[in-house]
């Protein structure tokens, strides 16, 4: 798709050109990447099960090192940096799997968000209240092991954890996987604000095309790891079901 009028005009704060990573030495799982995501904005990654949308994320977050592209961040060159560094940099990454400590107490976990930064307990304390105000479930929660809580309420308490070290930009993969609707909602609200009301750059991967797309800006479609389609939001128009539908003819199923 062409450019937009409804594309930001400044440049990304967080992009991968030509990204080639997988892992194993033979077998790329991606073989040519490019997204980009701006400040303030949502980018959204969908494309069919097992095509590398996990993959990227992991990539990007250095989980995986590329073997080819770049990762960009203000325009630098932090390809390859081990996650702790990217974690450094002003990165949060929100794995599609349950991340917290079960048996460790919310407010454990919520500090251990910020466990590279050695805080004083001044600050933490700070960092915590600074949570606490924007998500009430978590506060209530504060002192029962995470591993109590609904998924939904870890959801939350995984984003607050993210917040402690208030990153630039968040990779979300699958936020809301095996989450009820209602739940879902909400999820998808907060992952919204990070964006719109905090100004965070959003890449977001998602299944959920539908609720994805209802909050996203710039959307990328992903096949046999590739970017095979993509666009801003307005320009795929208000037809979600087209797009779903050229998705799954695209993707063969
Ligand atoms: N840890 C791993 N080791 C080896 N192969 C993997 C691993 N994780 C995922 N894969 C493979 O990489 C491909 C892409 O997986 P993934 O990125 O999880 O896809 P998606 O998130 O789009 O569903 C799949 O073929 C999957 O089997
Ligand atoms: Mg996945």
């Amino acid at each position: 798709m062409m450019e937009s009028a409804s594309l930001p005009s400044t440049p990304p704060l967080i992009a991968c050109e030509n990204l080639v990573a997988g892992y194993t030495r033979d077998i790329d799982i991606l073989r040519d990447v490019s997204v980009r995501a701006w400040s303030g904005s949502i980018s959204c990654v969908v494309g069919p099960n097992g095509t590398g949308k996990s993959t990227l994320l992991k990539a990007l977050f250095g989980f995986l090192k590329p073997s080819a592209g770049r990762v960009l961040l203000r325009d630098v060159d932090i390809t390859g940096n081990p996650p702790f560094r990217m974690l450094g940099l002003g990165l949060a990454y929100l794995p599609q799997r349950p991340s917290l400590f079960p048996h460790l107490s919310v407010e454990s976990n919520l500090k251990l968000g910020l466990w590279h930064a050695r805080p004083k307990k001044t600050v933490l304390t700070e960092k915590l209240e600074h949570v606490y105000e924007r998500f009430p479930v978590v506060r209530e929660k504060r002192a029962q092991p995470a591993g109590q809580l609904s998924g939904g309420q870890q959801r939350q308490v995984e984003i607050a954890r993210s917040l402690m070290a208030d990153p630039s930009v968040y990779l979300i993969d699958e936020p809301t996987a095996g989450v009820d609707p209602q739940t879902s909602e909400t999820i998808y609200d907060i992952v919204r604000d990070l964006a719109r009301e905090l100004g965070k750059a959003v890449l977001l991967v998602d299944q959920d095309i539908r609720a994805a797309l209802a909050i996203t800006d710039y959307v990328y479609v992903v096949k046999n790891g590739t970017v095979f389609s993509e666009g801003a939001r307005a320009d795929f128009g208000a037809d979600t079901d087209a797009l779903v539908a050229r998705w799954l003819y695209a993707s063969g199923e």
